[in-house]
């Protein structure tokens, strides 16, 4: 990066985690787990390390057919799908519905009703509107489940804020928005979050996965753990001995421990989103938010006169102009090309920009997006290290690592720096696991 100015480097210099910290997250990411996983101590953990109730993956041998529903970001996707004992035999159609702005902060009734609306166009367009098929609901916010088909809401994330959600069970809900419609017949066999849904899709094909990952609109993680590590299990302890752990990692940091690692920009993206002060993990590291970091570092950088010659734009000043897939067009370009970034520069009604300018902001963008994928790196280190296996899978989904350029070597490098000797892992991409994001 010699052509970036050393007082560019200055200004971003708090965006560089050192080996050290990282290190440091790694190891507090632990403690915070064991202090979730912990009967006493999870009042006051906050990585909540929600037992899921999945206690066996699945073998690639399961049969039948299924309807699944997703809702988890700005899409709302349904499925039906055939399992007939193998991969290739199977077969799976799925629609994508819109969730309008307006619901996603609305009353909940209408969150459900609008849901149960888009599972009977579903079924009726697929002519299975009089069967009764068993329904996994993909449902990706933090619940406190009591089983596999119960599911409390403890609290919204990723700019949904419906009234009337939080503290209820989602599957009854559900239940009840299908029975008002009164059109349709489901029998939900379980709810799950993306992660697990991740991990599970992915073990269909892979018997080795342990870990189901999402970074896309949000962020968050789940891995499969012994039973007697599990303080706050109250189900049996029949084989198979262990239980998949929804850790809920978004909201790490939140009780102020990451502190020592915040730059002015993470407290901005805090300060003027709906949730202040939580999912400060996730804050820094997902699609939701990671625009809006190299936003903010640019526009400092234009006030301070270091960029476009001191002169952005109406749109480039408008919070949330920056979208998190700039930064996976800009750093998509070879290195010395910009005509993505000339490209974004003229949406944001940029005039006279130089190519310096360019690589100037390609720089920030490489800053936000690395500084991010070093967070994943020390979370899924911290795993591996739990996990021990000696060779183990990680399931991964979302929009940030399918289309960020960068995002899968950046994590095959980093992790690799920060697992215990003797450990050995593989990311593998979900072909279909939670609900597709559009970059
Ligand atoms: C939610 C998680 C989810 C993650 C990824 C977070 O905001 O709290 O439940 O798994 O986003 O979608």
């Amino acid at each position: 990066m010699s052509a970036v100015t050393d007082k560019i480097k200055e200004i971003c210099q708090e965006l560089i985690l050192s080996d050290e910290k990282i290190t440091q997250v790694r190891d507090l990411m632990n403690q915070e787990i064991n202090k979730g996983l912990g009967r006493e101590t999870n009042p006051q953990a906050k990585i909540k390390c929600f037992p899921t109730y999945v206690r066996q993956l699945p073998n690639g041998k399961e049969m039948g057919k299924f309807l699944a529903l997703d809702l988890g970001g700005t899409n709302f996707r349904v499925l039906l799908i055939e399992l007939a004992g193998g991969i290739a035999h199977s077969n799976m159609v799925s629609k994508i519905f819109a969730v309008p702005n307006d619901i996603m902060v609305g009353p909940g009734e209408e969150l459900f009703d609008h849901i149960a609306h888009c599972l009977s166009v579903f079924m009726h367009e697929h002519g299975v509107q009089n069967e009764k098929i068993p329904l996994g609901f993909t449902f990706s916010f933090p619940c406190r489940q009591e089983g596999l088909t119960k599911g409390v809401l403890v609290t919204w994330t990723k700019g949904f804020s419906c009234s009337n959600v939080e503290g209820k069970d989602v599957v009854k809900m559900l239940n009840e928005a299908i029975r008002r419609r009164g059109d349709v017949e489901i029998d939900v066999l379980a709810v799950l979050n993306d992660t697990t849904g991740t991990l599970m899709s992915c073990a269909y094909k892979n018997p080795e996965c342990r870990i189901g990952l999402i970074i896309g609109t949000g962020t968050n993680a789940c891995y499969v753990e012994k039973l007697d590590k599990v303080g706050t299990w109250d189900g049996d302890f029949n084989e198979p001995q262990q239980v998949v752990i929804n850790l809920e990692w978004g909201a790490f940091g939140d009780d102020g421990c990451l502190d020592f690692i915040f730059t002015e920009y993470d407290r901005d993206v805090d300060k003027n989103s709906i949730n202040v002060g939580k999912q400060v993990f996730e804050k820094m590291i997902s699609g939701m938010y990671m625009g809006e970091l190299a936003g903010l570092a640019l526009r400092r950088l234009c006030r301070e006169g270091l960029i476009f010659n001191g002169k952005g734009s109406e749109r480039f000043n408008e919070r949330g102009s920056f979208h998190t897939k700039y930064i996976s067009e800009i750093e998509g370009e070879k290195n010395g090309e910009v005509a993505n970034c000339q490209a974004i520069l003229d949406e944001l009604d940029i005039t006279g920009y130089t190519d310096e300018d360019c690589r100037h902001v390609r720089y920030v963008c490489e800053l936000v997006s690395r500084r991010a994928a070093s967070l994943v790196c020390a979370g899924l280190a911290c795993l591996l290290n739990r996990i021990k296996e000696k060779h183990a899978v990680v399931a991964v989904d979302g929009s940030v690592y399918r289309y960020h350029p960068a995002f899968h070597n950046l994590m095959t490098a980093g992790i690799s720096k920060l697992i215990d000797p003797g450990l050995a892992f593989d990311l593998m991409l979900s072909e279909d696991g939670s609900g597709r994001e559009l970059p």
